[in-house]
């Protein structure tokens, strides 16, 4: 009996204090632009070069110093890239906004599934790269390496506590894929591919993974009230694309994709809403010129990004010099920009928007910039249509 009683009030007490975090905890977010309340910051610990494989042979130039290092990234550059993150979650923090930060797992183990194996896992900086917020749902994405695979461990114990906490948040995860050989065209496995040769494949959309099943990385989507903005290249093919659409019934999805870039890899570095009816696009990868319709129709202004202040990426950085369009829309009027990216400052400045310098240059190796490395929990406003006329 008396263990009875203790027990209910054990429960009375949880349930109590369940009540009371759920008054506190909501997910929530169905721009890139509303007042940002609550976000995930990656973390750079334990984070590997992984071995190459089919999609990575696809996206690391010849050239790059990382085809022959894979293992642990060097721990002076992952501390460093820690210190950066830490800094810039304190940051958004210090300005009313709630982060939380994934739980790293043993990047070096190897990936086994019954249809592959690779030697080692990435990391869990970059969190857009996984993470989809659509509403009330967070969608872990498919992704396309094999190495990627089990990422999503890292942000369990984070949704399965929003799950806990808020009874109207929807924790889905897309089908996992197989990856086998038959996922990646075997002309990209080749260390002899010119430049030349990938922009003529990327513009006549031949691109690294095949139809074979649907593959999407969370980082191709953007998203803009009930549309969502999905990039069609090496990450997500268009059967991840008809997924979302299916998975999305009430959206209405978009390909886009951007002849220009020799690596279409993730969204954010090429076409950036800033607020509704303005986007930044990489002026080396036009939107092409049919696709431009659906917001010229509306109102949308693009506007070509200006130019990065580097002429090369840093040290063993998958990513391009383009990360400086890679930034962080705290609200319309307001945005984070890494702090040597002068230029880019200027021309948002210039928007009339507050630019808020982040140093963040030594953490791009580790996955990207300020957007890549972040996941939207909670943004202000609601599912609104910013592109009612649809043609
Ligand atoms: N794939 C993007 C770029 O490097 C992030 O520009």
């Amino acid at each position: 009996m008396t263990k009875m009683k203790t027990d209910l009030s054990a429960a009375l007490a949880t349930g109590f204090h369940m009540n009371a975090d759920k008054m506190q905890m909501k997910v929530c977010s169905w721009n890139e632009w509303d007042p940002l309340r609550h976000v995930i910051v990656g973390r750079a610990t334990g984070c590997h070069i992984p071995p190459l494989e089919p999609a990575l042979d696809g996206k690391v130039p010849e050239d790059s110093e990382m085809r022959g290092r894979p293992g642990l990234r060097p721990q002076n550059t992952i501390d460093r890239a820690n210190e950066l993150l830490d800094s810039f979650a304190e940051l958004l923090r210090r300005r009313g906004i709630r982060v939380d930060r994934p739980t790293p797992i043993d990047f070096s183990q190897a990936v086994t599934t019954p249809d592959f194996s690779t030697g080692s896992m990435f990391g869990c900086m970059p969190a857009r790269d996984i993470l989809l917020t659509v509403g009330q749902e967070i969608l872990e994405a498919t992704m396309s390496y094999r190495c990627r695979w089990f990422e999503y461990l890292c942000y369990r114990p984070l949704l399965q506590s929003y799950w806990e906490q808020d009874p109207e948040f929807r924790h889905e995860s897309a089908p996992k894929p197989r990856l086998n050989d038959a996922d990646y065209r075997r002309d990209y496995l080749s260390d002899r591919i010119t430049v030349q040769q990938r922009l003529q494949w990327t513009a006549e959309k031949h691109f690294v993974t095949t139809e074979e099943e649907p593959l999407f990385d969370a980082a191709d989507i953007l998203r803009c009230g009930r549309d969502l903005i999905v990039q069609h290249g090496f990450t997500t093919n268009l059967k991840g694309i008809e997924w979302l659409r299916r998975h999305f019934p009430d959206h209405r999805v978009h390909a886009v994709n951007f002849p220009g870039d020799p690596y279409p890899i993730h969204i954010d570095a090429t076409f950036t809403p800033l607020r509704p009816g303005l986007i930044m696009n990489n002026p080396q990868r036009r939107l092409p010129d049919d696709q431009r319709e659906l917001f010229s129709r509306n109102g949308w202004e693009i506007i070509d990004a200006a130019p990065p202040a580097h002429n090369e990426p840093p040290p063993l950085c998958y990513s391009s010099v383009w990360l400086s369009m890679n930034v962080l829309v705290l609200d319309p009027k307001t945005v984070c920009v890494e702090k040597s990216e002068v230029y880019q400052a200027d021309q948002l400045d210039k928007l009339g928007m507050e630019v808020i310098e982040v140093e963040f240059r030594d953490a791009y190796a580790f996955g990207g910039g300020l957007h890549c490395a972040t996941a939207d929990v909670l943004r202000d406003g609601g599912c609104e249509d910013y592109f009612p006329k649809q043609g």
